[in-house]
């Protein structure tokens, strides 16, 4: 079963006291969402804090980036074993990430390493640019991406993939959810090349880019595509707990095939 998770990115915004009040504005109406898992990826600073206030509750908490080493001569860096104490998840590979700070499939890699041998749940962050799409690319880049960010570990249920197409992300541009669903089954596609039918059938794969309430029926009501990574309405009370709602009602959990039929 690959239970939908919709997952808040608040990317680098709320101060601690901003964080502690968009919690409070969704903590009770999301803690009741029932049917998909609910994930908030604060700004560092604030994870602590959030912590404390989703005890006891149905939200997880995760954060946006790591570095790769446990501990060490590295100033300004969080490593794994720190997040290992406060959250659950961690996202790495962020398009922002690759695109401002110089991050390579490479060093993603190590990173997803390092995240699951501090029991992190890493959310894989792929996605082609515009001109990678225009130029027929789209394909290749994500292969490659997969294949590279992955590259050396054992096949791990516990990854979440996130399909973000660099297009769509902030531009209020979605992609359509017929054309995500495309491209999310050639994820699949690729996954079960690389790690078999069985774990890519139990892998979560999200799309992330300009989901809002108004365009989440048309993702999650595709098969293939199992929840969104949400960055600006994320940050909108409102729309935030509609995207949930919207999602719980319309997604049944995806029973894997292996569980149905011997392979
Ligand atoms: P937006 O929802 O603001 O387009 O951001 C998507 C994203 O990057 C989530 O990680």
């Amino acid at each position: 079963m690959r239970i939908p998770l919709i997952a808040g990115n608040w990317k680098m915004n709320t101060t601690v006291a901003e964080a502690v009040n968009l919690v409070h504005s969704i903590l009770d109406r999301l803690d009741k969402i029932e049917g998909v898992e609910k994930l908030l990826c604060p700004p560092f600073v604030s994870l602590f804090t959030m912590k404390e206030l989703l005890k006891g509750s149905s939200i997880k908490l995760g954060a946006q980036n790591m570095y790769f080493k446990t501990k060490g001569a590295y100033t300004g860096e969080i490593s794994p074993l720190m997040l290992s104490e406060l959250c659950e998840f961690v996202i790495l590979g962020h398009s922002e990430r690759r695109g401002y700070f110089g991050e390579t499939d490479e060093i993603v890699n190590r990173k997803v390493k390092a995240a699951l041998v501090n029991n992190l749940k890493p959310i894989v962050c792929i996605g082609e640019t515009p001109e990678d799409n225009e130029t027929g690319r789209a394909e290749e880049v994500l292969y490659r991406q997969l294949n590279q960010s992955l590259n050396d570990i054992e096949p791990i249920q516990d990854i979440v993939i996130a399909y973000e197409p660099i297009w769509a992300i902030g531009t209020g541009k979605a992609a359509s959810g017929e054309q995500s669903a495309v491209t999310i089954d050639f994820i699949r596609n690729t996954m079960t090349k690389l790690w078999g039918k069985r774990i890519s059938q139990d892998l979560r794969i999200l799309y992330g880019g300009s989901v809002t309430s108004h365009n989440i029926a048309e993702f999650i009501s595709q098969p293939e595509i199992d929840g969104a990574l949400v960055g600006g309405s994320s940050l909108k009370p409102k729309d935030f707990l509609d995207i949930t709602n919207q999602a719980a009602t319309i997604k049944v959990p995806h029973t894997s095939t292996h569980l149905r039929t011997k392979e």
